[in-house]
């Protein structure tokens, strides 16, 4: 094999005349198309493409050799990318950028181009070397995804815009339930206060009494639901407290009976605060009408606090005359106390009854876990 002279630069090596020169062999043989241009030569022609290039372009060798490249442009070369191209040229620094290129046939492929620059021992520039890389179908993959993504994103916004939507007329809908049971049970209140002023039985009137104030205890909560920006959740100790206000109010402020209430800010359901609501209102009338029968003054007492993180306990309780009232938990069969059972048992809350000195019910409950942190923090 005739080794070409040491001196000789790899272009060189490369443009040797030898068939048996092995780089040129090499590189004519590369998969990967290639050209050489001379930026000596009057608008840098292409002085050598190989195989792979013809393939790639469609192109005769003698319809490339000795042009320019910019026969690989069309139409819809970016003429920024030719300037970027330009520029790496003039300044002699590689670039690398994915160029719109046209074969002969006239189809348009996307080239990822290198082209670097190769100089003498000198510095002196003598070729431009360029490979090519046909990357029509990663760009197209690549745009799909992008398209795919975009139709993704627009699906999810649309559906989001949807159940935005849904969700509000819903809320309208929630609200308008609300307003319509509030009126509903404000009528009810009106119907029954009415029935009872024409009533001339004692007992009946004490019954319509009772009846008006669960009546109460029901719309005050949705009033709250109606009013406030509501979520799921009601805040018991203010509800606790109104329905406490509502009734020191209808038995008499001017009885010398204190009300002492004391509540951290616990969130339940509206399931939950419901029946902690009416029980409330069944204790603390019993403790209006049956404590301090003999009695001037007084204190109800309610103490609203967390316990062990998740349970929280309810104190409802008076300093009245307990026991000797006549109260007793266990055997007691009347509507109040039995109603009171029954609402425990239905959000499970556990009651004890203490009457040895005046009377005090411990309720304990399971508020929503997080409320019960809330609370625990509060408590600190
Ligand atoms: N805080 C209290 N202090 C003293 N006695 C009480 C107290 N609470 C209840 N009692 C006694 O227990 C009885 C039962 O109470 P309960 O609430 O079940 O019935 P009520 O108040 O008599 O009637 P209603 O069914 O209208 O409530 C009362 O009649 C009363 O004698
Ligand atoms: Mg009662």
């Amino acid at each position: 094999m005739q080794t070409p002279p040491k001196e000789m630069g790899n272009i060189a090596l490369i443009n040797h005349p030898s068939r048996e020169n092995p780089f040129r062999s090499v590189v004519e043989g590369s998969r990967m198309p290639i050209v050489v241009t001379d930026p000596n030569q009057d608008d840098n022609p292409i002085v050598f493409a190989n195989q792979a290039f013809v393939d790639l372009t469609g192109y005769d060798l003698d319809e490339i050799i000795g042009h320019n490249c910019r026969f690989l442009q069309g139409p819809d070369s970016d003429p920024e990318v030719r300037r970027l191209i330009g520029g790496a040229l003039a300044e002699q620094h590689d670039i690398k950028i994915e160029v719109l290129n046209y074969r002969k046939n006239g189809t348009a492929f996307w080239n990822e181009l290198y082209i670097s620059p190769i100089h003498d021992d000198e510095g002196n520039l003598l070729y431009f070397f360029g490979s090519q890389l046909d990357c029509t179908l990663r760009r197209q993959a690549a745009a799909r995804i992008v398209e795919a993504n975009a139709q993704l994103e627009r699906r999810v916004e649309e559906r989001t815009r949807d159940l935005e939507q849904a969700l509000r007329h819903r809320e309208v809908l929630l609200h308008e339930l609300q307003h319509r049971v509030k009126n509903n049970l404000q009528v009810m209140a009106s119907l029954i206060r009415l029935q009872a002023g024409r009533s001339d039985s004692e007992a009946m009137k004490v019954g319509f009494e009772n009846l008006l104030h669960r009546i109460n205890a029901l719309e005050l909560i949705y009033r709250k639901l109606y009013t406030a920006d509501a979520g799921p959740t009601l805040e018991l100790g203010g509800y606790l407290a109104e329905i406490c206000e509502t009734l020191a109010n209808f038995h008499g402020p001017d009885r010398g009976i204190v009300l002492d209430v004391r509540t951290r800010p616990c969130h339940v359901p509206v399931e939950t605060a419901l029946p902690l609501g009416l029980i409330l209102n069944e204790l603390v009338t019993n403790s209006f009408r049956h404590a301090f029968a003999d009695r001037k003054t007084g204190t109800i007492r309610l103490k609203l606090e967390p316990l062990d993180g998740t349970r929280w306990e309810l104190r409802i309780g008076d300093d009245g005359v307990g026991a000797a009232g006549g109260l007793d938990w266990e055997t007691n069969n009347n509507l109040g106390l039995s109603l009171v059972k029954a609402l425990a048992k239905q959000i499970r809350a556990t009651v004890e009854v203490d009457g040895s000195a005046g009377t005090l019910f411990t309720l304990t409950f399971q508020a929503q876990a997080a409320d019960a942190r809330a609370g625990r923090s509060a408590a600190g």
